[in-house]
């Protein structure tokens, strides 16, 4: 069955990681663009994440997914934005129905690991099973590709 690899990421970081994931799965990747783009300043991004996150905004998104219920796997990729998913990757689980389905969770920080966004992700889909992360320090570095195969392999022999 095919895999499906949503993700957001505003540095490239995530898609990297992401892009990885479907060469190595051969499965349908999704990139969640916000309809309104982040500022291209890092100090303005910042600022206004943490705002979002704060209360809880969730920007809309010009992608539109066709038969997410097709997918049993799904990918989920977000960069750590103040401890958190990014406020795009929150709106993508406010908006599908990922119940009976299994998540598995990567994320690109900048030093905090995955801090509270797998417990997150798990408190948005409740119905899902969350199977093991993948943290990477921001581009993952010359490791990158054999981490993300070790891990793709555990997630899929887990599942
Ligand atoms: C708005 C914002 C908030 C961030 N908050 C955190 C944080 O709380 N902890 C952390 O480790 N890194 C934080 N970072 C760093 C990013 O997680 C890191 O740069 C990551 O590699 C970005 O992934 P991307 O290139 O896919 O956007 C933050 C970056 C941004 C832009």
């Amino acid at each position: 069955m095919k895999a499906l690899i949503v993700y957001y990421s505003w540095s490239g970081n995530t898609r990297k990681i992401a892009r990885l994931i479907q060469e190595i799965t051969g499965g349908d990747i999704v990139e969640l663009v916000p309809e309104r783009p982040y500022p291209s300043s890092y100090r303005e991004t910042v600022e206004q994440a943490k705002g979002e996150i704060k209360t809880g905004y969730k920007p809309p998104l010009k992608t539109k997914i066709e038969g997410v219920e097709k997918y049993d796997v799904i990918f989920l990729g977000t960069p750590n934005w103040w401890g958190t998913v990014a406020p795009p990757v929150a709106t993508f689980l406010s908006q599908y129905d990922l119940s009976g389905k299994k998540i598995a969770p990567f994320i690109s920080h900048g030093g905090g690991g995955k801090q509270r966004i797998v417990e997150d992700i798990k408190r948005m889909c409740p119905g899902s099973k969350v199977l093991m992360e993948l943290a990477v320090y921001y581009d993952g570095g010359r490791d990158l590709e054999r981490v993300v195969s070790d891990w793709v392999r555990k997630v899929l022999e887990s599942n």
